[in-house]
């Protein structure tokens, strides 16, 4: 159990300043557990204590966690002076956060892009040896078959030597474009892109569906983001765990 101020706990959600706090406290805004807060500097647990401002309720989560439809054409980078990043796409209380996206799609790629403030996390899913699966769509130039499969499975090394771990391809339709799903459990620069034009089908088109437990969600328009729901962290916190 971790004790903090009540006006820590409530700036620390990104909506109040502190001084906007205690203005709030003072005027009798300010419920905790059902009753009206005498003093911002009180101590509550944030995991057991039920705040609530103005009638409506406050989430103190230690951590933001979005999910971000990330179009095409938008850098997957917290500042870069070269073009717009997926921050500018969020509202300015999110981008005061310290934000940054967990792993990095392509420009061009679409698709499930997780954005969060929480590093630990962040590194888990990245981490190859925690074995969190990455499902893209793809497209390609050209007709895929069970070799290509067969070279994913078995781990392919590139021209450069970049050394890839094994990875599933599944072949969803084939022709003199194919279609396809890609899993990594991994994340090499444009890994999807090297892998598939060494076997000679070039990219055409690039979307991430999920990551381990967390899906797209596909009500999600490009462009569009939500926070998780308290099931989906929790789904990916067990990485963690
Ligand atoms: N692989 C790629 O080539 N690009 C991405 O954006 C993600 C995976």
């Amino acid at each position: 159990m971790s004790m903090e101020r009540l006006d820590k706990l409530l700036a620390s959600t990104g909506r109040w300043s502190r001084s906007e706090v205690k203005r709030l406290v003072r005027e009798g805004r300010v419920l905790t557990n059902g009753r009206i807060a005498a003093s911002a500097e009180e101590k509550y647990d944030a995991e057991t204590t039920a705040i609530a401002v103005d009638g409506e309720a406050v989430r103190l989560s230690r951590y933001v966690y979005l999910m971000l439809h990330k179009p095409a054409g938008v850098l997957s980078a917290t500042e870069d002076g070269r073009g717009e990043t997926v921050l500018d796409l969020l509202p300015q209380e999110y981008r005061k956060r310290g934000l940054f996206p967990v792993g990095r799609l392509d420009k061009d790629t679409e698709g499930l892009l997780l954005l969060t403030d929480d590093g630990a996390l962040a590194h888990d899913l990245l981490s190859p040896k925690k074995h969190v699966d990455k499902v893209y769509y793809t497209r390609v130039d050209g007709e895929l078959t069970a070799e290509d499969c067969a070279a994913f499975a078995s781990g392919m090394t590139l021209g450069d030597g970049m050394k890839c771990l094994p990875a599933g391809l599944e072949i969803l339709s084939a022709g003199a474009e194919s279609e396809a799903l890609v899993t990594l459990r991994e994340g090499k620069f444009h890994q999807i892109k090297r892998m598939l034009a060494a076997r000679g089908k070039p990219v055409l088109y690039l979307k991430r569906l999920s990551m381990g437990t967390l899906k797209l969600d596909e009500v999600l328009k490009p462009g569009a983001w939500r926070e998780l729901t308290d099931q989906e962290a929790a789904g990916l916190r067990g990485v963690s765990n």
